[in-house]
């Protein structure tokens, strides 16, 4: 076990890497504390949560909603929760967005941690501090930042998660990658997904990377003024796709990865375009698709990270180095319309 501490002006953050998920409780009273997981994590892991008190809510995105933390806010009434309860985040991105978001409002905040469970959450979603829900195609349109006490990483949860949530995982990591380290983009391009599954070493030195590489960032930019915003590569197109198709978000991202380099290579020049596409494939991610532009594009403006009629779009200078560059919505529109035209 690995212990690392990043200290932010939000709360100070524990993060244990190797560890057991024994070790909760030596981090909350357990009679103090309430687990919010989903149906499949605990159908597959019910040893783990004997005598805990638990909040089980049904899987998937479509639960990311304010309904299911008002429900949350319920049973934690029923259990009698307080100031001094601690909430648990075991699960993927869905549960730990939700138990940060219900932590955060319950009696105007309360202690809350995460234990990952899926490879997307373990490099992305539990670190940072952002919380919160989706509003009707509006991907977290509600929420807050707010810092989990701790982070604890059992691999063993990764034995029972389904292929395609392997390769959701990836789409961040290769992600994480592309704007900042191409170092890891060349190991990825040396392997596969089937191969990183077997090596659980290589895996564990992976996940720890890009837990650094985002806590790097979420350091230097706490609020998302600056540097924050370039882990949203792949992320402006691609959740204007999920919310429009049936995909999942790391297929979204990969297809929006794939954009977003196709209009580096247009507006900045960008050079080897076709191996990030190469990266996506062995990990098992869809690089072409064809869409509605006008659909997609209407939900696309909505991104948060439209500042009255420009798009602050996440490209890339070169392979690990990501730029925030500012695009007219209409020459936005103009590009979206050549490159569903390019895709037919
Ligand atoms: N807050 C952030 O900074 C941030 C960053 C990235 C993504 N996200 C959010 O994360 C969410 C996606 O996260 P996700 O991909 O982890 O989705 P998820 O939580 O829906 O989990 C994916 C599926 O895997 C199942 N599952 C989870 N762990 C399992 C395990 N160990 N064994 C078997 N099945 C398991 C879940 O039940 C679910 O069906 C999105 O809502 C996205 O917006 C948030």
């Amino acid at each position: 076990m690995k212990k690392i501490q990043q200290v932010l002006s939000s709360g100070k953050v524990d993060i244990y890497l190797d560890a057991s998920f024994n070790l909760l409780t030596k981090l909350v009273d357990k009679k103090n504390a309430v687990i919010v997981t989903d149906e499949n994590i605990f159908s597959k892991h019910r040893a783990k949560f004997k005598n805990w008190n638990v909040i089980t809510l049904k899987p998937g995105e479509q639960y990311k909603i304010q309904l299911t933390a008002d429900a949350i806010i319920e049973q934690l009434i029923e259990f009698q929760a307080d100031r001094s309860t601690t909430l648990i985040g075991v699960g993927g991105g869905v549960i730990t967005d939700l138990t940060g978001y219900v932590a955060s409002i319950y009696m105007r905040g309360i202690r809350f941690g995460f234990v990952p469970t899926t490879l997307l959450a373990m490099v992305d979603a539990s670190i940072g501090g952002k919380n919160g829900v989706d509003v009707g195609a509006y991907k977290n349109l509600v929420g807050s930042i707010r810092q989990p006490s701790f982070l604890l990483y059992d691999y063993s949860f990764l034995k029972t998660l389904p292929e395609m949530e392997w390769s959701n995982g990836f789409a961040e990591i290769i992600k994480h990658a592309c704007i900042f380290d191409n170092r890891l983009f060349d190991l990825l391009k040396n392997y596969s997904l089937d191969k990183i599954k077997k090596d659980k070493k290589l895996l564990a030195s992976i996940v720890a990377k890009n837990v650094s590489l985002k806590l790097a960032v979420v350091k230097k930019d706490e609020f998302e003024k600056g540097d924050r915003k370039l882990l949203n590569f792949g992320h402006t197109l691609g959740h204007a796709l999920e919310t429009q198709y049936d995909l999942t978000h790391g297929q979204a991202v990969a297809l929006g990865m794939v954009f977003a380099a196709w209009l580096s290579e247009k507006i900045i020049g960008l050079k080897k375009s076709p191996e990030i596409i190469q990266v996506l494939g062995q990990y098992k991610l869809p690089t072409f698709a064809s869409f509605d532009a006008d659909r997609v594009f209407n939900v696309l403006v909505m991104d948060k990270k439209r500042v009255s009629n420009t798009m602050h779009f996440i490209l890339l200078n070169r392979i690990g180095k990501g730029v925030v560059h500012p695009i007219k919505l209409n020459q936005l529109q103009k590009h979206v319309s050549t490159y569903t035209q390019l895709n037919k």
